[in-house]
C-alpha cells in the first residue's frame, strides 16, 4: 500500500488478536517509532515516541490504563512524548500519525488515545519529564477480526464511518465559499486525505482555505466549544490539526507536491475560523 491508500484504508482499531506481534515487524515498527533523530515536524517541537509491551503486566493492570475497558487484546503501545511549547501539539499529532500509517502499512491496528487511558500510568512508564507533556497513546497489534461490543459502540457514538462533505471543509479565498473536488486540482486528493483524517470524537475540526490561484493552502481550527478544558496545554483538536497536515503533507510528496509549512495569518475572511498554518506549493 502507498501513502494515500493507506490513509484511505486506516480505521481506528479498539479489539486485538491476543497473538503477540511477529518479532520482524515489531522490530522494524520499534526502528521507526524511536528512530533519532525524527525528521522534525512542521514547528520543530522536541517529541519522542517509544514501543512498549506491557506483556508481563497483569491483565487487570493492563485493562485499568485504557479506561472503560474500551482497548481489548493489546499488549504493545505506542507512547509519546513533546516539550510543551507554541505548535506543540500540532507536531505532536503530525508525528504520530506518521507512526499510525507505518503500523497500518504493516497490517497493524492502531487506535489514537487521547481521553480514555490513564495518562499518569503511561508517564510512570516513559518517565515523563518536567515541562514534558503526554498528550495521547496508540495501542498497536493485529485487529481482531470481531470488533468488541465497546468498540462498536465507541464508532457508533462517534460516527466514526462517517466524514462531513467537501462544501463544510474546504473553501477558495473565504470561509464562504466551497470549494469542491475539481477546483482543487493537482491537491484534490492531498485535501481528500485530509476529509479522512481520525480525530478526537470523530469531529473533524480543520478547514482549510485554498488563496487565489497559488498553492497556497490555509488551515484553521473550527473549534469545538468547551470540549477540551481538562488537561492544561493538552488540546486534542490542535493535535487533530497536526493529523490533519501530516495526511495533507504526505499525500501531496507521494503526488510530487513540494511545498513548505509556514506561520503567517493572511487575514482572510474566516469568522470564527483560528488560524493554525499555511502550506505554500513550490510551484508559487
Ligand atoms: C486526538 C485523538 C484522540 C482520540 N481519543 C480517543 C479516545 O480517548 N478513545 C477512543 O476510543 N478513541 C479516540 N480517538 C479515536 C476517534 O474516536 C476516531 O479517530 C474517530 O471516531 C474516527 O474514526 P476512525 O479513526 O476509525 O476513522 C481519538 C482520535 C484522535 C485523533
Amino acid at each position: 500500500m502507498n501513502i494515500i491508500e493507506t490513509i484511505h484504508h486506516r480505521k481506528s482499531c479498539r479489539t486485538f488478536d491476543t497473538r503477540p506481534v511477529d518479532p520482524e515487524s515489531l522490530d522494524e515498527l520499534g526502528r521507526f517509532t524511536e528512530s533519532r533523530p525524527r525528521p522534525s515536524p512542521p514547528f520543530g517541537s522536541a517529541a519522542d515516541f517509544h514501543l512498549l509491551d506491557f506483556g508481563d503486566m497483569e491483565s487487570g493492570e493492563l485493562k485499568k490504563l485504557t479506561t472503560y475497558g474500551v482497548i481489548k487484546g493489546a499488549r504493545h503501545f505506542i507512547v509519546g512524548t513533546v516539550k510543551s511549547g507554541p505548535k506543540a501539539m500540532e507536531d505532536f499529532g503530525y508525528c504520530l500519525e506518521e507512526i499510525v500509517l507505518k503500523a497500518t502499512m504493516m497490517g497493524l491496528g492502531t487506535c489514537i488515545l487521547g481521553g480514555t487511558f490513564k495518562r499518569s500510568g503511561f508517564a510512570e512508564k516513559v518517565n515523563l519529564g518536567e515541562g514534558e507533556l503526554l498528550p495521547a497513546v496508540t495501542p498497536v497489534g493485529y485487529p481482531h477480526d470481531k470488533r468488541s461490543m465497546v468498540d462498536r459502540m465507541f464508532r457508533t457514538l462517534a460516527g466514526s464511518d462517517n466524514r462531513k462533505p467537501w462544501k463544510e471543509l474546504f473553501f477558495h479565498d473565504h470561509s464562504s465559499r466551497e470549494l469542491d473536488y475539481d477546483d482543487a486540482g493537482e491537491y484534490s486528493d492531498c485535501l481528500e486525505c485530509v476529509r479522512l483524517a481520525p480525530s478526537a470524537s470523530n469531529r473533524q475540526p480543520w478547514r482549510v482555505i485554498k488563496e487565489g490561484r497559488a498553492d497556497a493552502f490555509h488551515f484553521y481550527l473550527k473549534r469545538t466549544p468547551g470540549y477540551e478544558n481538562a488537561v492544561k496545554d493538552i488540546k486534542l483538536q490542535n493535535i487533530d490539526m497536526g493529523i490533519a497536515m501530516c495526511h495533507f503533507a504526505l499525500s501531496a510528496g507521494e503526488r510530487g507536491l513540494a511545498g513548505i509549512w509556514d506561520v503567517h495569518d493572511p487575514g482572510l475572511e474566516a469568522g470564527d475560523l483560528e488560524y493554525i498554518a499555511t502550506w505554500s506549493g513550490h510551484s508559487n
